[in-house]
C-alpha cells in the first residue's frame, strides 16, 4: 500500500465518521434513513454544457448513476453548467461545498485554475475525480501535485497522445500516404481545440509525429484555433481553403464538432472528402462514424465517452465506500476507419 492509499484509508474512516452522524435528508451529506436508504449527494461539474462530445458524457454519468441504484442506495445527482467560465465554475464549486456534496466530479474549464478549485474541496474533505481536462505536473505530465498529494483526489481520462496518433496514423495507412497531389509532401492544415488542454496540445503533436515516424514529410500550411466549436471550425477551414487551395491536402481537426464545421466548408468550396482532400476528427461522435463509412470523413477516433463516464462514476462510487483509489485512471482511444 502506497503513502496515498495508507491516507486515503484514514481519510476515508474520518469521512464515513462525518457521514453516519448526518442523518438529516436535507443536510446534504449522504443520510441513512429508517428504512435504511443512503442517499448519496454527488456534484458534476462540467465545463460547458454547449459541446456535444462533453453531451454524451455527462448525459451517461447521471444514466449510469441510476444503474447502479439499489433498494437502500441512491444517488442524488446534480449537474451543473460552468458555461465555460471559470468564476462561474468556481462558484458553483463553493456551493457544492456549502450543499455538503459527498463527492465531487469535476470537469474544469481552465486546468490552469486546478491548484485553487482542489484545495477547497480538498479543504471541505470533499473526495474529486477529475475528468476530461487533466491538470499536468510541472514536468508536463503526470505528476500533478493536487492529485499525487492528495489521497481522495484523482483523473479519469483518455491518453490524447494516443488519439492525435491514431489519426497520423489513419493518413500513413492510405494508398497515397496523405499525398494527393503527389509533390512528396503531405501538406496539412490544422484546427485546434483550446489550447490550454492537453488534449489539443497533444493531438496537434502527435498527429505529425505520427506521419513523420512514417517517413513522410509534411508541410504545414495553417494552424487556427477552433475552441472545440463547430462553427469556428467551419469559419478556419473555410478561410484557409479560400486562401491556399488544393494546397491543403490532410485536414486535421482536434475533435469531431470541428470536423463537422469543415466538412461544411470543404463542400461549400466544392472540394471532395477522399478525392482531392482528406479530414479527420477525434471523438467519433454518431454521425461522425456514419460519415467515416459512407466516405466524408477519412477517419476519427473513439474518444470512449461511455468507458471514462463510467470509469468517473466507479471510481466516484468506491470514494464514497471509503475505498483507496489510484491516482489515474486511463481509457483506451480506438482508431475509426471505414468499415
Ligand atoms: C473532446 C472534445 C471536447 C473536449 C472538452 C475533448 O476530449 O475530444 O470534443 O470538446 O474534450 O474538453
Amino acid at each position: 500500500m502506497n503513502f496515498k492509499k495508507l491516507l486515503a484509508s484514514a481519510m476515508t474512516v474520518a469521512m464515513l465518521a462525518g457521514c453516519s452522524s448526518g442523518g438529516g435528508a436535507a443536510s446534504g451529506s449522504a443520510s441513512a434513513a429508517a428504512g435504511d436508504v443512503k442517499t448519496y449527494n454527488v456534484g458534476v461539474a462540467i465545463y460547458q454544457f454547449n459541446d456535444n462530445f462533453m453531451t454524451l458524457y455527462r448525459n451517461e454519468i447521471e444514466a449510469y448513476f441510476k444503474t447502479l441504484e439499489t433498494d437502500t442506495v441512491k444517488y442524488n445527482v446534480q449537474i451543473v453548467d460552468g458555461k465555460n467560465d471559470m468564476a462561474e465554475q468556481s462558484n458553483q464549486v463553493d456551493s457544492f461545498i456549502t450543499q455538503g456534496m459527498d463527492v465531487i466530479i469535476l470537469n474544469l474549464v481552465q486546468t490552469s485554475s486546478a491548484d485553487a478549485i482542489i484545495d477547497k474541496v480538498v479543504g471541505a474533505g470533499i473526495p474529486c475525480v477529475l475528468i476530461n481536462r487533466e491538470p499536468l505536473g510541472d514536468n508536463g505530465d503526470e505528476s500533478y501535485a493536487g492529485i499525487l498529494d492528495n489521497p481522495t483526489v484523482c483523473y479519469v481520462g483518455a491518453d490524447a497522445r494516443q488519439s492525435g496518433t491514431y489519426q497520423g496514423e489513419i493518413v500513413a495507412e492510405l494508398p497515397d500516404k496523405g499525398d494527393i497531389n503527389g509533390d512528396g509532401k503531405v501538406s496539412y492544415l490544422m484546427i485546434e481545440g483550446d489550447p490550454e488542454n492537453p488534449d489539443a496540445q497533444y493531438r496537434t503533436q502527435y498527429s505529425i509525429k505520427a506521419l513523420e515516424d512514417a517517413g513522410i514529410t509534411v508541410e504545414k500550411i495553417d494552424d487556427q484555433i477552433g475552441n472545440w466549436d463547430q462553427k469556428k471550425g467551419q469559419e478556419i477551414c473555410s478561410t484557409a481553403l479560400a486562401q491556399y487551395g488544393d494546397a491543403i491536402e490532410v485536414v486535421f481537426c482536434n475533435n469531431d464538432a470541428m470536423a463537422l464545421g469543415a466538412y461544411a466548408a470543404i463542400t461549400d468550396a466544392g472540394r471532395t472528402v477522399g478525392t482531392d482532400i482528406y479530414l479527420l476528427g477525434v471523438d467519433a461522435l454518431d454521425e461522425c462514424v456514419e460519415m467515416v463509412n459512407n466516405g466524408q470523413m477519412t477517419g476519427t477516433v473513439l474518444n470512449d465517452a461511455v468507458g471514462q463516464s463510467h470509469k468517473a462514476v466507479d471510481v466516484a462510487v468506491q470514494l464514497l465506500n471509503g475505498e483507496a483509489i489510484e491516482n489515474y485512471y486511463w481509457v483506451d482511444y480506438v482508431k475509426v476507419t471505414k468499415k
